[in-house]
């Protein structure tokens, strides 16, 4: 079998696709009897795509590639959403098949392009838009077929997760996102990782395979630039471990958020550390399973993009749809919570704190004050399950307290099984 193909976008992935189809040409065709040829490049910096591919197969506009009728397969490997998403549905049009790693397109988009694929009879291929070398979507579309996926818990950020690893280890959150800049786990303008907006777009794509859901992309995002090395290590006092949780649940409706968790140390996800990704379901037949690996770089990437390459030409077509789902509304989720005030340490405050919980129907699990013989001291209070809309008016009665010395740090915690 000849796979004949147009990538378009030579960055990191683009580049490690051209290393890998050079460096693996024979093992693939061993492996699999696919073959695969490189037909054309594009890149808008031209100079990129000469230094890695014979200037014949070079070209200047996309537009060559998605109209050549000799290209089976298009690579839009240049991510964001425009062209990118011209590209690909031009593509489909044009009955080539379409491989990508751009999650934010399929996940704003994914519901059209899949559609567009089908109507054409191709294939869109996007394994490596989440998890990289994890092969996730492969697990939830063709292992977990014959199974409902109930629940996905996912650490899907390798920068957040690096730097919660180096802050349980003393570091404080400036210092360790200085460190995942200099490695080159951080961009340079981080908003977007730290900010859990790219673990969202990766969890939508998840959810919407996992419960055939066309879901859209604005979901519950919380990020990790509140957290205190001082909220981790009084986490690990209370048996929990804080991470940048995906969570995704089926029920009625489907339950999507991302925020710092925290999680009981002994669970397999707490051992997740550094760059590294993980995805734990649960499905209702197999129960438990965790994948976990390299979430990003060149060669793990495009390891997935090849994969990709390979299954559609072995003639391995999906039948994906969406169907119209329900979002549950953040406000109506329930929960445990950590929360963590700083106030004047004076008698009666505590109360205070106690009389708002209980008048927004939360109740105490557990009280525990720190640094005692101090003016400002951190009180720490673990609630039981509550509503968090409850929640959310709790804590802005509470922080308009004169006691309250700074605004009170939220997180919740979910106790996987
Ligand atoms: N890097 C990873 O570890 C990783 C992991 C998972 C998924 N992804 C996804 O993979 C995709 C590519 O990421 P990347 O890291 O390879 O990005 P990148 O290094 O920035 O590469 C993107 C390439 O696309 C080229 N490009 C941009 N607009 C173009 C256009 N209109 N026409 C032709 N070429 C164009 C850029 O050209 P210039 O040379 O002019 O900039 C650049 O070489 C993204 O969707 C990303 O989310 C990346």
């Amino acid at each position: 079998m000849q796979a004949n193909i147009g990538i378009i976008g030579t960055g990191t992935v683009g580049s490690g696709v051209i290393e890998i189809i050079k460096n693996q040409k024979d093992l693939i065709k061993n492996r699999t009897g696919v073959e695969i040829n490189i037909k054309k490049v594009c890149n808008r910096t031209i100079e990129k795509a000469k230094a890695l591919i014979d200037e014949s197969k070079i070209t200047e506009s996309y537009e060559d590639i998605i109209n050549d009728n000799e290209i089976d397969i298009v690579l839009e490997l240049i991510g964001g959403y425009d062209p990118a998403k011209d590209i690909i549905i031009s593509s489909l049009k044009n009955k080539k098949h379409v491989v990508t790693a751009n999650k934010a397109v399929i996940a704003k988009y994914g519901k059209e392009i899949l559609e567009e694929a089908k109507n054409n009879n191709v294939s869109i291929a996007f394994e490596a838009s989440v998890g990289a070398s994890i092969p996730i979507i492969k697990t939830i579309k063709e292992s977990y077929a014959p199974d409902s996926i109930q629940q996905i818990y996912g650490i899907l950020n390798g920068t957040t997760n690096y730097i919660l690893t180096r802050m349980e280890e003393g570091m404080s959150y400036e210092e360790a996102l200085k460190k995942a800049q200099d490695l080159g786990f951080a961009e340079a303008d981080p908003e977007f990782d730290v900010e859990g907006k790219d673990a969202a777009q990766k969890l939508v794509i998840l959810a919407k395979l996992a419960f055939n859901g066309d879901l859209d992309d604005n979901i519950f995002t919380w990020g990790i630039t509140k957290i205190s090395k001082n909220d981790i290590r009084y986490a690990a006092d209370l048996g929990y471990k804080i991470k940048l949780l995906a969570i995704a649940k089926q029920d009625d409706e489907i339950e999507l958020r991302v925020h710092p968790t925290m999680i009981p140390k002994d669970h397999e996800l707490a051992s997740v550390n550094n760059e590294l990704n993980a995805i734990y379901l649960i499905g209702k037949q197999t129960t438990k399973s965790m994948l976990y690996g390299k979430g990003a770089g060149k060669l793990p990437t495009a390891t997935a993009v090849v994969a990709d390459i390979i299954d559609i030409a072995k003639n391995k077509q999906d039948n994906l749809y969406l169907k119209e789902t329900k979002k549950k509304d953040i406000n109506k989720i329930t929960s445990r919570y950590y929360l963590r005030y700083n106030v004047i340490d004076k008698p009666g405050v505590l109360a205070q704190v106690a009389k708002i919980l209980g008048e927004n129907n939360i109740s105490i699990a557990a009280v525990q004050q720190k640094e005692i013989n101090k003016d400002v001291v951190p009180v720490i209070v673990i609630t039981h399950e509550a509503l968090e809309e409850n929640m959310i008016k709790a804590i802005k009665e509470i922080d308009q307290l004169e006691v309250a010395k700074e605004p009170t740090v939220l997180i919740r915690i979910e106790d996987i099984h």
